[in-house]
C-alpha cells in the first residue's frame, strides 16, 4: 500500500474540511483532504444558504469571502407568516445594524475550492475513507480507497469532517462517545426553481396544513420548502402538487403568493437533532456534522460546521508546536455552542411546524409565534441568535 505523510488529515471536503484545510494552509501547516465524491457533486450539492453575520465576516477575514460580498444578498429582516398574516422581524434594526447574508453552501465550497487549487494544497476526490487507526498514538492514520487502489495517509492529528454518515465517529471504540438523539415528525421537501423571489425577504410561513419556507439563491432562483410528514416520498409529489401546496400554504389575505419556473433540484431531508460528545478521542478531532446535526428551520448547521473549525485551527496548530491546551478545551468549548444552536433550532421547529394531531401543543406553538411578532423583547432575543448565534 502506498503511503503519504502529512501534519493533518482531513476526513471530507464540506464546508468544514475545506475551512479547516484552507486555515491550516494558510498558516503554513501540511495537510490532506480526501473527498469520497466527485468534484462536480460536492460543487452542485444544494443545502445550506444563510450564512451569520460572524461567519460572513471571519470568510471574509480569512480570504475567501471576496465573492460572497459581490453576489451574496444580505438580509436585514425576515418575515414570519401566522394564520395568512404577515409579521417582518426587522432583524438588523433589532441587532445593532447587523444582517444575514444569504450565499449558497456549494457556493461557499466552490470559493474554498478555487482557494486550495490555487494554493495547490492536496485534495483528493472521490477517495474513501475506509478506516481510522492509532487514534491515540502520536500518529494516527487513515486507510483511503481510491480506483487505483489504497492509500494510507499518516498524520500528527485526524480531523472528522465527514458529515453525519462519515467514518470517524464510527470507528472510535463504543462507550467513548455519547451520542444524544431526537428525530421530529417532519421532513423538508426542499426545491431550487428557475423563478425569480416574490419575495425580498425570507419567509417562514405556519400554516395549518404546514410548514412552508421561502428562500432564494439570487434574483432568478427560488429556494423553497414544505414541511412534509417523514414517511413521505418525492414519487408522490409531482410538480403541479408542489406548486398547489406551496401556493396554499404562502398565499395571504394581501399579497400574491409566490412565482414559479421549472424545478431543477429536489429532495426530502428528515428533521432530526443529533449531539455527539465528547468531539475528541485522542489525537481524531469531529467538525461540524459529523458530531453535530441541527433542524434546518434555524438555519445553523454550516454555520455551526464553520464556527467549529474557526475554533480548532488555531488549536491544532498550537498543537503542533506542543501546546495542547486550546484542543483540550476545543470539546467543552464547541459543545456549548452546538447546544445553544440546538435549543434555538428546537425552538424554531417547534413554533412553526403544525403538529398533526396534538392540539394542545398547537395551542402553545401559536401562542410562542404570537410573542414573537408582538413583544419586541422576544424578538430581540431571536433577531441574535437568528443572525449570529455561533459567535455570541
Ligand atoms: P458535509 O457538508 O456533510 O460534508 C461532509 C463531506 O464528507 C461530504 O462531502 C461527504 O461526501 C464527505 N465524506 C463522508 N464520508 C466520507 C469518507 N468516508 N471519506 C471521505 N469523505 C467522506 N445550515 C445552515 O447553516 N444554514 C441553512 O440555511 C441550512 N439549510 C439546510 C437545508 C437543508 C435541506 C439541509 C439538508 C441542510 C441545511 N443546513 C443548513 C445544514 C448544512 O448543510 C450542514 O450542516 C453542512 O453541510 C455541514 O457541513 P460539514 O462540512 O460538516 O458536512
Ligand atoms: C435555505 O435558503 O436553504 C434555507 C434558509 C433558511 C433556513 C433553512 C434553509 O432556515
Amino acid at each position: 500500500m502506498n503511503s503519504v505523510r502529512t501534519q493533518v488529515v482531513i476526513i471530507g471536503a464540506g464546508p468544514a474540511g475545506l475551512l479547516l484545510g484552507h486555515l491550516l494552509q494558510r498558516e503554513g501547516v501540511h495537510n490532506v483532504i480526501v473527498e469520497t465524491r466527485s468534484l462536480e457533486y460536492v460543487q452542485q450539492r444544494v443545502r445550506a444558504g444563510v450564512i451569520e453575520y460572524g461567519i460572513a465576516n471571519f470568510l471574509e477575514e480569512s480570504g475567501v469571502g471576496a465573492r460572497m460580498r459581490t453576489e451574496g444578498l444580505v438580509h436585514h429582516g425576515i418575515e414570519f407568516r401566522l394564520d395568512g398574516v404577515s409579521h417582518r422581524i426587522a432583524l438588523s434594526d433589532l441587532y445593532d445594524g447587523r444582517a444575514i447574508t444569504v450565499y449558497g453552501q456549494q457556493e461557499v465550497v466552490k470559493d474554498l475550492i478555487t482557494a486550495r487549487l490555487a494554493a495547490e494544497a492536496p485534495l483528493y476526490f472521490e477517495a474513501t475513507v475506509t478506516s481510522v487507526a492509532g487514534h491515540t498514538s502520536p500518529h494516527p492514520s487513515v486507510v483511503v480507497s481510491t480506483d487505483e487502489g489504497e492509500l494510507e495517509i499518516t498524520g500528527d492529528y485526524v480531523v472528522g469532517c465527514d458529515g453525519s454518515h462519515g467514518v470517524a465517529t464510527a470507528s472510535v471504540p463504543a462507550g467513548v462517545l455519547r451520542r444524544f438523539e431526537r428525530v421530529y415528525p417532519f421532513s423538508w421537501l426542499g426545491i431550487l426553481a428557475e423563478a425569480p423571489p416574490a419575495t425580498e425577504e425570507l419567509i417562514y410561513c405556519r400554516h395549518p396544513r404546514g410548514f412552508a419556507l421561502y428562500s432564494m439563491r439570487s434574483p432568478t432562483l427560488s429556494r423553497l420548502y414544505l414541511g412534509v410528514s417523514p414517511d413521505e416520498t418525492l414519487d408522490s409529489w409531482p410538480d403541479d402538487r408542489i406548486w398547489e401546496e406551496l401556493t396554499t400554504r404562502l398565499t395571504t389575505d394581501d399579497r400574491a403568493s409566490i412565482s414559479q419556473g421549472p424545478i431543477v433540484e429536489r429532495g426530502i431531508t428528515p428533521m432530526r437533532s443529533v449531539v455527539v460528545a465528547p468531539m475528541r478521542f485522542g489525537r481524531l478531532f469531529l467538525a461540524g456534522d459529523a458530531a453535530h446535526i441541527v433542524p434546518p428551520t434555524g438555519a445553523k448547521g454550516m454555520n455551526l460546521a464553520l464556527a467549529d473549525v474557526r475554533l480548532l485551527a488555531p488549536a491544532l496548530i498550537a498543537g503542533l508546536s506542543g501546546d495542547e491546551r486550546g484542543l483540550d478545551a476545543y470539546s467543552e468549548e464547541s459543545l456549548r455552542r452546538v447546544w445553544r444552536a440546538e435549543e434555538f433550532s428546537t425552538y424554531m421547529t417547534q413554533m412553526l411546524h403544525p403538529h398533526p394531531s396534538d392540539d394542545f401543543e398547537n395551542g402553545v406553538q401559536v401562542a410562542r409565534l404570537r410573542q414573537v411578532v408582538q413583544s419586541e423583547d422576544t424578538a430581540r432575543a431571536l433577531a441574535r441568535n437568528y443572525v449570529n448565534l455561533s459567535s455570541l
